[in-house]
């Protein structure tokens, strides 16, 4: 039997280099082995910007122009809205009963971010249950597999948990109903943003190089970065760990022996970061200037692009409403 992807952004802004190493890169290359959803979760960009629905209403379309300019084919690949498929909504009110406060307080993802967004004090209690609403998106679909980045890990073990006690706690007449989904992590699970920072990459902290940036803004962002701040004459020794342009060499370079000849010549002494940001700005551009002309070329029939949207959110909504009928059977919901 073909196995389920199932994976999501929230549309709040332009999809960047941390969305492509961490899970567009992977969704892509399997693509055609297995059936594959994509899901613009609208819903939970609402989570923590209630207050600025333009934002999030704008940026759907953006997302899917940048998936269509990495290169997912909506021949094979079913991109979804997540507000139009209403079952997600209603899975979620069923699964929350299913968790305590105190788990949803314990998730380490959830906890981050509450610290970032100041949300300690008063949190919102939509953004404390988004996990739950995730794992109602990956249950909804049946996923086997959830291409994400590693800070999403958490995310999919609660969705385990929640999936196996809603199994156990509402046994289907012919077996389980909801799949346990496993997470599927890229070959780079977490990329530092250019400022070399421990914060996660956000457009707020502007370190962020989004795919669909201009040539001369991503060669303006790459000169900009953070390198080894005891590297001050060319001649003097550098540090190649935790040295975000040497994790973006390690992420993108393909020419795995010029990025160690490069590593070995730093550490030595010698070699200046303008030479190593010149050899990264090359290899982004070699990534990236395809991405943009594909982009470019989409764009420019965004109504198709809408309407490409529109029918992989048809095919979604079928698909969800098909396992909330199963939902609402094991659930002995009255009408059922
Ligand atoms: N939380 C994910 C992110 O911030 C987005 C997302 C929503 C998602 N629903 C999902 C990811 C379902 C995987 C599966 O990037």
């Amino acid at each position: 039997m073909t196995r389920t992807i199932l994976t999501g952004d929230r549309p709040t802004g332009p999809l960047h280099l941390g969305h492509y190493v961490g899970s567009l890169q992977q969704r892509v290359a399997l693509q055609r082995e297995y059936a594959t959803y994509v899901l613009i979760a609208d819903l939970q960009a609402l989570t923590d910007h209630f207050d600025a629905p333009e934002q999030v209403r704008a940026n759907v379309l953006e997302v899917m122009l940048d998936y269509l300019a990495v290169g997912l084919d909506p021949a094979v690949a079913t991109m979804v809205v997540q507000s139009q498929v209403p079952e997600l909504a209603e899975l979620t009110m069923y699964l929350l009963n299913l968790v305590s406060v105190a788990r949803l307080q314990r998730n380490p993802t959830v906890k981050d971010e509450m610290r970032q967004k100041g949300f300690e004090a008063d949190v919102p209690a939509g953004f404390l249950v988004y996990p739950v609403s995730q794992a109602a998106d990956i249950a909804a679909f049946k996923a086997d597999l959830v291409p994400v980045g590693g800070d999403q890990v958490p995310m999919i073990e609660q969705a385990v948990e929640l999936v196996r006690r809603f199994n156990r706690t509402y046994p289907g007449a012919s077996g389980p109903v909801l799949v346990e989904p496993e997470a599927l992590l890229g070959p780079v699970s977490r990329l530092p943003g250019t400022d070399g920072g421990a914060a996660k990459m956000s457009k707020s902290l502007g370190n962020v190089i989004n795919l669909s940036d201009p040539a001369d803004e991503v060669a303006r962002k790459v000169r900009g970065m953070f390198t080894d701040p005891r590297h001050l004459r060319v001649e003097d020794p550098g540090t190649v760990e935790g040295n975000p342009v040497f994790a973006y060499l390690d992420a993108f370079d393909p020419d795995r022996a010029a990025v160690d000849a490069l590593k070995a010549r730093y550490r030595a002494g010698g070699l200046g970061d303008s030479v190593v940001k010149a050899r990264l700005t090359e290899v982004l551009e070699a990534l990236l200037a395809p991405i943009r002309r594909r982009r470019a070329e989409w764009a420019r029939d965004l109504g198709g692009v809408g309407r490409l949207l529109d029918e992989g959110t048809t095919r979604g909504r079928a698909m969800a409403a098909a396992t909330l009928a199963e939902v609402r059977r094991a659930m002995r919901l009255y009408g059922s």
